[in-house]
């Protein structure tokens, strides 16, 4: 199976290490291992204190998958199967499901996996846009329950969204789930991003706790900022995938970093404090990136998300989004991701506000948009 370049990881290869400003990443300020370890109740202390480092359970550690499962309101910790991130989660679901010809709707622009996976199984892979119409993200749900018949094998959603930033209203959600329900799809609901909503008021349901053929994706990179566990997984009631998923992880990675589990159990257990502080922190970032999108609505077309880390403004002027994100990276050492990363060609780029070093890039990006001279482009 020759799976495509993961343009979006290619071109962080390229820079994450090099560049000194990350204003294009998904996932907001992490943590150093000794803040985590300090937040330890007796019970982890212990834990981690006599940690054997031998192989662990394939279907993760029993406690954290007690601690994943109170995130959901209906599902147990038989429900939940972790993986090494979110990532080979996607992998294993796509390869557990699908077979050549099955067909597959994906929400674009999407994270590459989800389309460029079912692809390479040899899917029929149907492209369900959302629409960037008067300055904000639109998703059109008559359409979309046109799209989706009985021939749909999988509907592939990712709410709050990446690139763009958009979160559906919770009855679109439900819409949503019911659309899947009546053609007896399975439903992949990537939810990395979900937690983030500044108003806690405003998140979605887990479709794991709506639909029985619902598979909810979590990990511990992007809310909660802990990338380098390497910890995700998947919430579905339905068993025989279950089954499958876990047969298959005997084929990637058997079983979870078995530091990295005891670390995402005393992440989760300490999860409000986690959660509300990169919250904080996304707020703070996007006031300022308010108020400097207000004074250059001449270059930029910006929409504020409500939710995720990241956004997906629009480069107004006539520089390519690839020319303006080389030309900023070369000057000022401050990433973004060009859309077209994402195969969109309307000038959008990836921006990321999660980091505390915002107000820093935000300057540099300033600087270097001043010295473009914009009546020669
Ligand atoms: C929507 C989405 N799903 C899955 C992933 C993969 O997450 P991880 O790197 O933790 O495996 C990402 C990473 O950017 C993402 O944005």
């Amino acid at each position: 199976m020759q799976l495509p370049a993961f343009k979006l990881e290619e071109y962080f290869a390229k820079y994450e290490f090099v560049a000194k400003y990350m204003l294009g990443s998904s996932d907001p300020e992490s943590h150093f291992m000794h803040q985590i370890l300090s937040m330890a109740d007796k019970e982890c202390l212990a834990l981690w204190q006599n940690l054997n480092l031998g192989y662990t359970e394939t279907l993760g550690l029993p406690l954290l998958r007690e601690a994943i499962a109170k995130l959901y309101q209906s599902n147990a910790k038989e429900d939940i199967i972790v993986f090494s991130g979110a990532e080979e989660a996607i992998y294993i679901v796509m390869q557990s499901l699908l077979k050549p010809g099955d067909e597959v709707v994906v929400i674009t622009p999407c994270y590459q996996s989800h389309q460029a996976i079912p692809q390479t199984i040899g899917g029929k892979v149907i492209e369900f846009a959302l629409a960037w119409k008067e300055n904000t993200w639109h998703f059109d749900l008559e359409k979309f329950a046109k799209v989706i018949t009985d021939k749909t094998k999988l509907i592939a959603i990712n709410f709050p969204h990446n690139p763009t930033g958009f979160q559906p209203a919770q009855q679109v959600f439900r819409e949503i789930v019911n659309i899947a329900k009546k053609h007896n799809s399975y439903l992949f609901s990537d939810e990395v991003y979900r937690l983030s909503e500044q108003n806690p008021a405003a998140t979605l349901p887990n479709a794991a706790d709506c639909y029985d053929k619902a598979i909810s994706l979590g990990v511990m990179s992007k809310s909660f900022g802990l990338a380098g566990l390497r910890i995700g997984w998947v919430a579905t009631k339905d068993v025989k995938l279950r089954q499958k998923l876990a047969a298959y992880k005997n084929y990637t990675t058997i079983c979870s970093s078995a530091p990295s589990e005891i670390l995402a159990l005393i992440a989760l257990r300490n999860k409000e404090h986690i959660l509300q502080r990169n919250v904080n922190i996304a707020k703070q970032n996007l006031d300022l990136l308010d108020k400097y999108f207000a004074e250059h609505q001449e270059v930029f077309a910006w929409h504020r998300p409500s939710a995720g880390f990241i956004a997906f403004p629009r480069l107004k002027i006539s520089m390519p989004i690839a020319e303006f994100a080389q030309k900023l990276v070369d000057a000022e050492s401050v990433l973004i991701i060009p859309g077209t990363l994402f195969a969109d060609t309307n000038n959008h780029f990836r921006l990321g506000f999660g980091r505390r070093n915002l107000p820093e890039a935000l300057a540099k990006f300033s600087r270097f948009v001043d010295k473009l001279n914009l009546q020669e482009i």
